[in-house]
């Protein structure tokens, strides 16, 4: 059995920033797995979070978790099989009262599953005693949402899709520190409340319905050439091209998929425009959209302030958060 790094009290407490990619994740190359049919390049978020606590608990028969106060039967199944990884790594069959919070919306399109699962692998490591490296923490996260292997790290992140067919060359790394380049982000909330369709039945009709989809996957590796070069090179115009060009073909794919997935409201759209707008008039700023109604300004050092003036005047654009790039999932 591992030995505990935390004096054997069986807890760990952890926090893991959202993060939003600018070359997307969408599709399965094996759903059982959870390995995604593309890599993907994100940068993680220091303002929005999940903390979590994951305390063993012998005297359960059932794994619990509380989210943002709430009981949550219903995400059981999903948060056993993550912590059964942890379990087995450990060789321990306890289970576990996990608490965790989310300092904005959940399920909402602002990758919450992401900063979720990141945080519940980096406490649960440190409630069962591991002590795994980087690349073994970002492999679990996948486990629980593609997106949250990227979590695990701060700043810049690629996620490789890999080849190998147990998954064990499908995780993330860093790119660059986001002290290297500290962009920021304004999001646009556009929509209160849970989305209706989830990210993994989303990626599952897209591939089985839509006639995009193959190209969708197709034109991956050029994007995610573009984008890692313009983050080496910090070209803003280079990153902002290949990003909204990415993120309009997959959304492009899900709106082709039958019934078909339209993410967006009106105030989406406007936002869009105006983000097209602030950029042709010189503003270094693009947007991103997940698989939800916000909308992500992605800007340059200094453009922030406008940005939000700006995204501010936008019908139906309800509240506006902000964030620089922050770290990846530490305990805390
Ligand atoms: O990790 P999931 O299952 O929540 O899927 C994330 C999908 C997108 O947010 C739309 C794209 C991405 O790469 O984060």
């Amino acid at each position: 059995m591992a030995t505990s790094d935390n004096g054997g009290r069986g807890v760990g407490r952890a926090r893991a920033g959202a993060n939003f990619a600018l070359v997307k994740y969408w599709g399965k190359a094996d759903a059982a797995l959870n390995v995604p049919a593309v890599g993907s390049i994100s940068i993680t978020l220091d303002s929005l979070y999940t903390e979590t606590t994951v305390e063993l608990a012998p005297d359960l028969g059932v794994d619990e978790l509380t989210l943002d106060g709430k009981r949550r039967a219903e995400d059981g199944a999903k948060l056993s099989a993550c912590l059964d990884l942890l379990r087995r790594k450990a060789q321990v069959d306890t289970r576990a009262r996990v608490t965790s919070r989310n300092n904005f919306p959940t399920a909402a399109g602002l990758a919450s599953s992401a900063s979720g699962c990141a945080a519940l692998v980096r406490a649960a490591e440190a409630a069962f005693g591991l002590a795994l490296t980087p690349r073994e923490r970002s492999i679990l996260a996948r486990q629980g949402s593609g997106s949250a292997a990227r979590s695990i790290f701060g700043g810049f992140v690629e996620m490789h899709a890999g080849v190998a067919p147990d998954g064990t060359d499908s995780f993330a790394e860093p790119l660059l520190d986001g002290a290297e380049w500290p962009l920021e982000v304004v999001i646009a909330v556009t929509a209160k409340g849970e989305k209706e369709i989830g990210s993994r039945s989303g990626m599952t009709r897209s591939a089985t319905s839509s006639p995009y989809y193959a190209a969708w996957v197709a034109g991956q590796p050029p994007d995610l050439e573009a984008a890692r070069a313009a983050i080496r090179a910090r070209d803003f115009a280079a990153l902002a091209e290949v990003a909204e060009h990415n993120c309009l073909k997959m959304h492009a794919a899900a709106l082709a998929a039958q019934p078909p997935l339209v993410y967006w409201n009106g105030a989406t759209v406007e936002c869009l425009h105006a983000v097209r707008r602030l950029r042709a008039g010189g503003v270094p700023v693009f947007f991103t959209i997940d698989a939800g109604p916000q909308v992500k300004a992605v800007c340059a050092p200094g453009a922030r302030g406008q940005v939000e003036r700006t995204l501010h005047t936008v019908p139906g654009v309800l509240e506006l958060m902000t964030s620089a790039l922050g770290p990846g999932a530490e305990l805390c």
